[in-house]
């Protein structure tokens, strides 16, 4: 695995005796926290408890919790926590518990976590989404140093090109090394879905022994499934904002303010869909947080659509330069 450092930092963190007794992973959706927070709780000697926070699990309180503790009779939130906890614990002193997407744990499983660490019930193994709005009982986790923070960056082109090539078992050809590596910016699910999709379409090929890319880039029908539910349940707003940027990127954070509005490119930047950059004469200019985002949305857009949006970005560029003529 490419995590050996992080997996060995996580897993130390377990057996500590003082200070953070586990850790929070966070980065980016698709950058491996589940894959290291599950290898990290299975290297663990003792007995092993998985919760996961999910969408259809928030709207009940302790819904993450449900499988593992067994409240059933309603009572006032105190007695609900401390009957959970002394279920989780019952039959093990030495256990370690898992919580992945805590971003998205209703407040009573979050509190619950809190408490666990708060009191070292157990040692624990949290995993948060960079970018989401996080519940303050999971923040203070890693504020208050009750657990290590554990942030996972992309990986690295030479840590990309050596995933690929193990997969495909032989070397990748100097120049779709860099394709592949740059369409995935080396997030290891785009990787693994930009190579599986150009497998399948059969733009990736073994030639004389070296793997190479050509034609056209795809992306797998699942990974373009799973942008696009991400998409798709945006508001129309921040919709906009991204569809701007899939035919004109990067556009000036001035100019994109106005073709849509400024809170909502804040708002786009917030929840990790675009990047503000400072530019070489200290303006601001906006791209997609992902190339991938581009390709999606520009898949998934008509022809006339296309054009309008091409067009309106290119009204306000004429008028903009107008204007800067008419001051100079
Ligand atoms: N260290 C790794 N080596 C190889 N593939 C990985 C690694 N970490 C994650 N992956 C792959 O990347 C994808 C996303 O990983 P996952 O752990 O689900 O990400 P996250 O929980 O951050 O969204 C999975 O398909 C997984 O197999
Ligand atoms: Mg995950």
């Amino acid at each position: 695995m490419n995590r050996d450092d992080e997996l060995r930092t996580v897993v130390s963190t377990l057996r500590s005796r003082r200070g953070p007794w586990g850790a929070v992973l966070t980065g980016d959706a698709g950058v491996g926290k589940t894959t290291l927070a599950r290898a990290a709780v299975g290297a663990f000697a003792g007995e092993r408890r998985w919760a996961a926070g999910t969408e259809s699990a928030r709207a009940v309180p302790l819904g993450a919790f449900a499988h593992l503790v067994g409240v059933s009779s309603p009572m006032d939130a105190a007695s609900v926590l401390r009957a959970a906890r002394e279920h989780l614990v019952a039959d093990s002193a030495d256990i370690v518990i898992g919580v992945d997407d805590a971003h998205l744990l209703d407040r009573l499983s979050a509190t619950f976590v809190h408490q666990l660490a708060v009191n070292r019930i157990a040692p624990l193994v949290v995993t948060v989404r960079t970018g989401e709005p996080v519940p303050d009982a999971i923040t203070a986790l890693w504020k208050d140093n009750l657990l290590t923070r554990v942030e996972l960056p992309p990986f690295t082109r030479a840590e990309a090109v050596s995933l690929v090539e193990t997969v495909l078992g032989g070397p990748l050809e100097e120049s779709s090394a860099n394709r592949i590596f740059v369409m995935s910016e080396g997030n290891p699910l785009f990787l693994r879905h930009v190579v599986e999709g150009a497998l399948e379409a059969g733009t990736l090929r073994e030639v004389a022994g070296v793997w190479q890319l050509r034609g056209e880039t795809v992306i797998s029908p699942h990974l373009s499934t799973l942008i696009e539910s991400r998409i798709d349940h945006l508001d129309p707003e921040l919709r906009h904002v991204l569809e701007l940027l899939a035919f004109q990127e990067p556009l000036s954070l001035e100019v994109l303010s106005k073709l849509s509005a400024p809170e909502t490119v804040e708002a786009a930047e917030n929840a990790g869909l675009v990047r503000v950059r400072r530019r070489d004469d200290s303006g601001l200019t906006v791209k997609l947080a992902h190339p991938l985002y581009g390709e999606v949305v520009r898949a998934g857009t008509g022809i006339l659509a296309a054009r309008r949006l091409r067009a309106g970005c290119a009204v306000r560029w004429r008028v903009r330069s107008r204007i800067i003529r008419l001051h100079t």
